[in-house]
C-alpha cells in the first residue's frame, strides 16, 4: 500500500507546483500590457512615487490600481474625483490608512486617473 500513497502525494506536489507556476503568468497576462506600460511609464518619466504604495493589479499599501479601475466602473463622475484625490489625498474610501496629498500636480493627476481607470476593470475575473 506504500507506493500509490507515494504516488499520490508526489502528483499533488505536481499539481501544487503547477499552479503557483501558472498564477503570476495569468495575473500578467489579466491587463492589458500596452495599457499597463503606458502608465508605468509615465510614473516613471514623471519621477512619481506611485509605485512604492500602488501595484497594478495587487494590493500593496493603498488598493490595486485595477480594483480601482473596477470600483468606479461606469461612474460618470470618477475621472475628475479620483484626479482630485491623486492630487490632494484621500482617506477612508479603502480603509484607514490615508494616500498623502501632494504626490502629483493637479495636471499630473488628471492624466493618471484617466489611465488608471482604463485599466481592464475584469483583470481579476479573466484570471
Ligand atoms: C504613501 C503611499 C501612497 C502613495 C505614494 C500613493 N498612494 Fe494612492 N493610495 C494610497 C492609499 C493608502 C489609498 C487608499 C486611501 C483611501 O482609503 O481612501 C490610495 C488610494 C488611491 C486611489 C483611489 C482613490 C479613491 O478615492 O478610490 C488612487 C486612484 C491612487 N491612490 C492613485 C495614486 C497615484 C496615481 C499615486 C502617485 C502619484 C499614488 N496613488 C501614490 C497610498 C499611496
Amino acid at each position: 500500500m506504500k507506493q500509490p500513497i507515494v504516488a499520490r502525494i508526489a502528483a499533488t506536489a505536481a499539481g501544487v507546483l503547477a499552479l503557483v507556476a501558472f498564477v503570476p503568468a495569468a495575473s500578467a497576462g489579466g491587463v492589458n500590457q500596452s495599457d499597463v506600460a503606458k502608465l508605468t511609464a509615465y510614473v516613471q518619466d514623471n519621477g512619481l512615487s506611485c509605485m512604492g504604495c500602488h501595484g497594478i493589479d495587487t494590493k500593496l499599501v493603498g488598493p490595486a490600481w485595477t480594483d480601482v479601475a473596477k470600483k468606479y466602473q461606469g461612474d460618470p463622475k470618477a475621472p475628475s474625483e479620483l484626479a482630485k484625490r491623486i492630487a490632494d489625498g484621500g482617506s477612508g474610501v479603502w480603509g484607514q490608512v490615508p494616500m498623502p496629498s501632494g504626490l502629483a500636480t493637479p495636471a499630473q493627476a488628471k492624466e493618471l486617473a484617466g489611465m488608471i481607470l482604463a485599466l481592464d476593470p475584469c483583470a481579476k475575473e479573466k484570471r
